[in-house]
């Protein structure tokens, strides 16, 4: 799919049922939104959110915001709040995401939220955004669509600049309006501020008729680690595992004998797609340690081994 530069889809009825096509088949889309031009993928199919990642070069696993078309669809995948409807009904869709806790059996890959049991969902305003959506029927999870490091795109030649080939197609809806990427609050448990941005906490305050807790720097969701703390195993985890330790559950990686693989055939993508629901499939099994297979350092490997040694670093009390 990939060739030396991605296509560039107009701005019509075509080029969103293009757009949806390629999402589809698991492809990536870069789309523009009223804030900043999303980097999509079709928020249920692991691979292509796993694709998300390796385009953007992160070292590390960020959760991802799933933009949906409509409520009832976004509904689906949420546990919905009577806060959650006070401000859907105020700002969408708009430049506002909602942290929610996510529906048991949501097809929502669990690469999109990190493992945690939370996602983050957004309706936009963009018109071109919302065609797209409607017309893949489903949710997108889509980070602003620039390398790791560099600053969000507002262009589509932004997004050419900083993707190049490592995109299918990105949808030219013309300059965001905003600029500035979505307000983010957490419903989870009190309403909080997780991330600034164009609705301010005082609008937010006075649609829900309460103050929000706003996050402090020290734990902001930039910094990942903080986030990632929530959710080790309950294993213990061994990694560079070359070989097994009797009683051990064992997560290979290539062609090794073991409860689960994160690929076979040492496909990264295919590990990154698997790494989340596999750890916590194996820590069901309910035994005392999970050892690892070596991860090479190298592309994606870098964020899969990033997540790995959180998930093995000592626990607290
Ligand atoms: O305006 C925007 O929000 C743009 C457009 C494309 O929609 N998207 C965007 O995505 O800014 P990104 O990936 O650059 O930022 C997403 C933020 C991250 O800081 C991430 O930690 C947070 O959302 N996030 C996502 N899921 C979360 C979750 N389950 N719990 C807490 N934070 C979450
Ligand atoms: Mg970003």
């Amino acid at each position: 799919m990939n060739t030396s530069s991605p296509d560039l889809l107009p701005d019509t009825d075509a080029g969103h049922a293009t757009a949806a096509g390629i999402l589809r088949s698991g492809g990536l889309v870069a789309f523009p939104t009223e804030t900043v031009y999303g980097l999509g993928a079709d928020a249920c199919d692991d691979r292509a959110v796993a694709r998300i990642f390796e385009a953007k070069g992160r070292p590390s696993f960020n959760p991802l915001i799933v933009h949906f078309a409509d409520l009832d669809t976004l509904k689906q995948h949420v546990h919905w709040t009577p806060e959650a409807e006070l401000l859907a009904q105020a700002y969408w869709p708009g430049p506002l995401t909602l942290v929610l806790r996510k529906q048991a059996d949501s097809p929502i890959s669990e690469l999109v939220s990190a493992g945690l049991d939370t996602i983050a969902v957004r309706l936009p305003a963009h018109d071109s955004a919302r065609a797209i959506l409607r017309s893949f029927g489903g949710g997108v999870a889509a980070p602003s669509a620039n390398r790791s490091g560099q600053i969000s795109p507002t262009t589509a030649q932004h997004v050419v600049d900083s993707l190049g080939a490592r995109v299918d197609a990105i949808l030219d809806g013309g300059p965001c309006k905003v600029g500035v990427e979505s307000t983010i609050v957490g419903l989870t448990d009190k309403p909080v501020l997780l991330r600034p941005g164009g609705i301010t906490e005082q609008e937010l305050a006075e649609t829900l008729g309460r103050h929000l807790a706003v996050r402090h720097k020290a734990e902001a969701i930039s910094a990942p680690g903080q986030l990632m703390s929530h959710y080790a195993p309950k294993a213990l985890v061994r990694l560079n595992a070359t070989e097994w330790e009797p009683g051990e559950i064992r997560l290979g990686f290539g062609e090794v004998d073991c409860d689960l693989n994160l690929s076979r055939t040492e496909d990264l993508v295919e590990a990154a797609a698997h790494l989340f629901d596999y750890l916590h499939r194996l820590d069901a099994m309910g035994g005392g340690t999970i050892a690892v297979s070596p991860i090479p350092h190298e592309g994606l490997g870098i964020a899969i081994n990033d997540r790995l040694s959180r998930a093995a670093a000592p626990r607290e009390g």
